[in-house]
């Protein structure tokens, strides 16, 4: 709940300014005290008549308004609220707010304050991708900004691509995790995540194709949920979440010791591929070719991580989730799997080649617990994070 949160929303000039009404409207009906904002341009798709209404309180436009100045001046107004959010955010006003610019009230607002930001991005798939406001992206997160999105999928002008806005409840779940206000608001979860590698020598490593993806989403969708998320990543190519409290690591050994270091936690979710085997005959040096024949490796076994906390015997988490990425009988596996190891739930899933879900954007799962397997269909690797960090505030 939001419950007499003060929001301070800014609405700049975009098409997905009409969702943004909706997002007012769930805020209020969270108990949230929403204060609006209109670009100019933002006037051109949403009326203030209509925010104003929804809002249920005046809505600020003009930098030069004196009736305003009197009775609330633009720097009070910036700093009145709990968090101010961008949405739509869009490339003009991203610009402005990475360089200072401060020319209207929404960027002189922005300026102007202190208080936490939260930008929900949107905008045409090409001007999301374009360098600039990728590097405007990365100063805004560099200066502190949270940001929600952008989705993928159809634009209003007809293309592909990252670019639409977030959807009212996804920016409301960002809003409560920016206030760390979700269900999970004070109750601390660990992610591990991606590959490990594997030395064989200080220039070569075993791998596998965990992308780390999908506990990625996991973690910000915890975060969404107020969690505080300890995340221990393996060298994984997917972006690392943020919000978190981020251990990298390379080896298996090394993700052991990590998350024991990480306890205690309310719950624990074991995305991680971690390598079953390490060599155990590396060498310091790197191996050379040599006219005498190949070389052998000899392999010793790594630490079972999930086994091990799952098997703890004091200061176990409340829940303990492992996966089962599998390519045949998946089911029958996990379950057998989520016995062997005494987890609570085990998220199984097909990583066969055709599936493309082993570095794709989907999955399909299937959440084993002592109820029995759930199948849910087919969907985006955010959205079965989102609903599985919902299952999680739910039972802990
Ligand atoms: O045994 P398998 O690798 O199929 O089990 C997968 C689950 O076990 C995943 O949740 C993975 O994170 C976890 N695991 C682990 N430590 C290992 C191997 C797997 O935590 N050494």
């Amino acid at each position: 709940m939001l419950t007499d949160k003060r929001i301070l929303l800014i609405i700049a000039g975009g098409i997905a300014a009409f969702k943004s009404l909706d997002l007012i409207r769930r805020l209020r009906e969270r108990g949230a005290w929403v204060t609006p904002v209109l670009t100019r341009a933002a006037e051109e798709f949403v009326t203030p008549l209509s925010v104003s209404s929804l809002a249920g309180e005046k809505v600020y436009r003009d930098l030069f308004d004196l009736t305003d100045e009197a009775e609330m001046g633009h720097i009070q107004l910036s700093r009145s609220a709990d968090l101010i959010v961008v949405a739509p955010g869009t490339a003009d006003l991203m610009a402005k707010m990475a360089n200072g610019l401060a020319n209207d009230m929404a960027s002189t607002l922005l300026l102007a304050t202190d208080t936490p930001v939260l930008v929900a991005p949107a905008m045409n798939v090409r001007m999301w991708e374009h360098p600039a406001t990728q590097r405007n992206l990365a100063t805004l997160r560099a200066d502190g900004v949270s940001i929600v999105g952008p989705n993928e999928g159809d634009m209003a002008c007809g293309e592909f691509g990252p670019g639409r806005m977030s959807e009212p409840l996804e920016i409301v779940a960002a809003i409560e995790g920016a206030m760390k206000v979700g269900p999970l608001s004070g109750r601390r979860v660990l992610v591990t995540s991606g590959p490990t590698h594997e030395p064989i020598d200080p220039v070569r490593y075993i791998a596998n194709r965990s992308s780390g993806a999908q506990g990625t989403a996991i973690a910000e969708a915890l975060v969404a949920q107020g969690a505080d998320v300890v995340f221990v990543t393996g060298p994984a190519d997917a972006a690392r979440p943020h919000g978190v409290q981020l251990v990298e690591v390379e080896t298996a050994q090394e993700m052991m010791r990590a998350v024991q270091g990480a306890l205690p936690v309310d719950a624990a979710v074991f995305s991680a591929a971690v390598a079953d085997w390490r060599v155990s005959s590396a060498s310091d040096s790197k191996i050379k070719k040599t006219k005498d024949g190949l070389p052998t490796l000899e392999f010793a076994e790594n630490p079972d991580i999930l086994a091990t906390v799952s098997q703890m015997a004091e200061g176990r988490p409340d829940l303990v989730v492992g996966f089962a990425a599998e390519t045949d009988d998946v089911i029958e596996n996990a379950t057998a799997k989520r016995l062997r190891k005494g987890c609570d739930w085990i998220v199984a899933n097909d990583v066969s080649p055709e599936t493309g879900i082993m570095g794709g954007s989907e999955n399909a799962v299937t959440l084993i617990s002592d109820k029995g397997a759930e199948s849910w269909p087919r969907m985006s690797k955010g959205e079965v994070a989102r609903q599985l960090a919902e299952r999680i505030a739910k039972t802990l």
